[in-house]
């Protein structure tokens, strides 16, 4: 039977990367994205049993559409929550919501929540978030009271934050899953280093905290190729050493990493997840 994968922001960047390297390892891909024309691009350079699904998932009623449609289709083998990223200036989905919390952890939660009845279906399954290590940006220990924090926006530090939020709520996802056959694995594809992807390159020193501005250039010119960051990813993804693995992160070099796990907190679990139900729960 042909395994099937979803890979959200799929038409582009490291997605896309990752949406070809799993098709050449057999693997029906579906790739996500807004852009109906840069959907018909990727499809055609990734080829095979490849197809496009457009959808803004910035936008939760999106996000949930797209998950009625997908888990009308029957099992999933893979499900790669690799959208997400930073941006240089604050600004608010459709929902009204700060785009970073948005889309680095409501969107693919509620994705994966739509999605869990067919990757059972398909166990075993896996499920593969992407981080970062803006993680360890974050100025001291984040409270979760609320989507946003006080303070000025400085995009390293929410998205970090947002990571964070993400990574503790998939933690306890992967507990809660323990023994269902769909397995959680989180990426840090980069680790300390950043890529030249479509997001990437959108961003601006306004990212950093002023004391780190002048770093600007030679950030920039440390820039990796996209194709860096997908290598750990599909390691994570399709590697039968990691069969038995479920809540483990994996660094840049696709070997579990305790890098970003020192961050998360019982506390910080406990107001993500008090945080998140409030959310979608409006
Ligand atoms: N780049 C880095 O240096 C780096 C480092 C560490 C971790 N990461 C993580 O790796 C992941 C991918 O990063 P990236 O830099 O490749 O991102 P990216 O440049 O934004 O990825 C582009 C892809 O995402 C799609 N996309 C963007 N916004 C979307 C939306 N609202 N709804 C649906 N699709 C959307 C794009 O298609 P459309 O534009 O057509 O929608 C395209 O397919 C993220 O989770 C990021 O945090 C990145």
């Amino acid at each position: 039977m042909t395994r099937t994968a979803v890979v959200t922001g799929g038409t582009g960047g490291i997605g896309f990367h990752v949406a070809k390297q799993l098709q050449q390892k057999g693997f029906a891909v579906t790739v996500v994205g807004r852009d109906p024309g840069r959907g018909a691009d990727a499809v055609a350079a990734i080829g095979g049993d490849s197809r496009f699904l457009r959808a803004d998932l910035s936008s939760l009623d999106e996000v949930r559409a797209l998950g009625v449609r997908l888990a009308a289709e029957g099992p999933l083998h893979l499900l790669v929550n690799n959208v997400g990223g930073m941006w240089s200036t604050r600004w608010e989905t459709a929902d009204g919501i700060e785009a970073s919390f948005a889309l680095n952890h409501l969107s693919p939660t509620v994705l994966t929540d739509a999605l869990l009845g067919v990757l059972k279906a398909g166990a075993p399954s896996r499920i593969i978030e992407v981080s970062s290590s803006s993680i360890a940006a974050v100025d001291g220990v984040p409270a979760y009271d609320d989507v946003e924090q006080d303070g000025e926006y400085y995009g390293m530090a929410v998205t970090g934050r947002a990571k964070l939020a993400h990574l503790a709520y998939t933690l306890d996802r992967a507990e809660d899953l323990r023994g269902s056959g769909i397995s959680v694995l989180v990426v840090d594809p980069l680790g300390s280093a950043a890529a030249a992807t479509p997001n990437g390159m959108a961003m601006t020193p306004e990212i950093l905290p002023p004391a780190f501005r002048g770093l600007w250039d030679e950030i920039q010119q440390s820039l990796r190729p996209a194709a860096a960051g997908a290598g750990p990813i599909v390691a994570a993804a399709t590697d039968p050493a990691l069969d038995s693995a479920t809540g483990v992160v994996l660094g840049p070099d696709a070997a579990p990493s305790e890098d970003l796990l020192r961050f998360v907190t019982p506390e910080i679990s406990a107001s993500v997840r008090t945080l998140t139900r409030r959310i979608l729960a409006d």
